[in-house]
């Protein structure tokens, strides 16, 4: 069974397509290809898995292919490059289509060539991580790294279609399936009380891949983030709360090195280390604190910072976030499980001691 939902945005309102067997089927993809050009863009573990899949579904139009080495290291100006190179190399034009097929990698990576392509162009995701299918492939962030600063450089530009083909989950590893499960928990703590309830019945069933579980998990990540992005689709108020644990987490990335953490394993540290802060602060109850540091422990992620980073390093890196204005960091916190705020109303001291400083 194929569920599609939409995420409104007026004239750029777009499917988001959860099912098994989607990679293949044509008409997923034709109603949203804008003209006869199309370039897939994917990496060398997910070619040989999904590649020919996906390029039969679009067999009749003229397809390239690029193949860009794999990780988080390569989300970077130099491989961005080869993207553009790609598409100038074959000459296509401004109604050409990129298929960014893989995970938040290379769908953040493809979108933000497609933003910046001959001014912009149109890009359709197909999510190959559970990350990507809850999160990185909807409401059109795209972007890459800079070495000073994760995902700094980068536009909003919106996918035509999200094609989320659960059956990709099975070749996934159990490392990188764990790492997703910190986005969906992230969407029950902001503002869904009833699937952190859920999760919390259901994260045995999910971490066993239980087929049923996993698609209503995406369901529901799926129609919490349409909501939000359709409410606030430049990050001017409520979107920022899709940040949960990331201000923390991006600090843990660049520190460890781009690759060595994956993004969903800092987030969850990010989001225990918030949960912590808004208790210290008073905002939430002890009991949601275990709760929470719990549900995330079982998601087999890790629940605090790696020793080496220190929590001068850490409030240095955080420095950096997106969300500082005027030199004053914001942070997302809690007010309860389901209750998430954007403040930068909070004692240095509490958060030094949240960073073990
Ligand atoms: P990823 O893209 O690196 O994929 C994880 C690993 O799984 C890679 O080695 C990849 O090749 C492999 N892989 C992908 N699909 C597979 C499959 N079906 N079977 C086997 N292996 C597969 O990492 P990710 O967790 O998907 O995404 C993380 C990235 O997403 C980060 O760069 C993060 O900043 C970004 N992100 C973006 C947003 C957004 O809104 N744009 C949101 C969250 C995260
Ligand atoms: N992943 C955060 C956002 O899309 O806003």
């Amino acid at each position: 069974m194929t569920t599609t939902l939409n995420v409104s945005l007026g004239a750029r309102s777009y499917p988001i397509f959860i099912g098994t067997g989607l990679l293949a089927d044509p008409a997923c993809y034709r109603p949203y290809v804008a003209g006869r050009q199309v370039m897939i863009v994917t990496n060398e573990t997910v070619a040989p898995l999904y590649l020919g899949a996906v390029a039969g579904a679009l067999d009749g139009l003229r397809v390239e292919t690029l193949v860009l080495p794999d990780g988080e290291v390569y989300k970077t100006q130099a491989v961005l490059e080869r993207i553009y190179e790609a598409l100038l190399g074959a000459r296509f034009s401004r109604d050409c289509t990129l298929v960014a097929l893989g995970g938040g990698v290379i769908g953040d990576m493809a979108g933000f060539a497609a933003a910046c392509y001959q001014r912009g162009v149109a890009f359709i995701q197909v999510p190959t991580t559970l990350l990507a299918q809850v999160d990185s492939s909807v409401g059109g962030k795209t972007g890459i790294n800079h070495p000073l600063g994760k995902n700094m450089i980068g536009a909003f530009h919106q996918p035509r279609a999200v094609i989320a083909d659960t059956a990709t989950l099975n070749t996934l590893p159990d490392r990188e399936l764990c790492a997703g499960l910190a986005e969906v928990i992230k969407y029950g703590l902001i503002r869904d009380p009833a699937f952190f309830d859920w999760l919390d019945t259901h994260l045995d069933a999910l971490r066993a891949r239980d087929p049923a579980a996993l698609a209503e998990a995406i369901r529901r990540s799926c129609e919490n983030k349409s909501e939000v992005v359709a409410a606030d689709e430049l990050e001017s108020g409520e979107r920022a709360l899709l940040n949960l644990g990331h201000t923390f987490g991006h600090a843990i990335e660049t520190g460890a090195g781009y690759g060595n953490w994956l993004h969903g394993e800092a987030v969850g540290v990010g989001m225990c280390m918030a949960a912590d802060l808004s208790a210290r602060l008073g905002w939430l109850d002890p009991a949601d604190l275990r709760r929470t540091r719990d549900l995330i422990a079982r998601a087999g992620l890790p629940t605090a910072p790696p020793p080496e980073l220190s929590a001068e390093r850490l409030l240095d890196l955080m420095a950096v976030d997106k969300k500082v204005l005027e030199g004053r960091l914001r942070l997302v916190l809690l007010r309860g499980i389901g209750a998430a705020v954007v403040t930068d109303q909070f004692d240095p001291a509490h958060l030094r001691a949240t960073l073990g400083g």
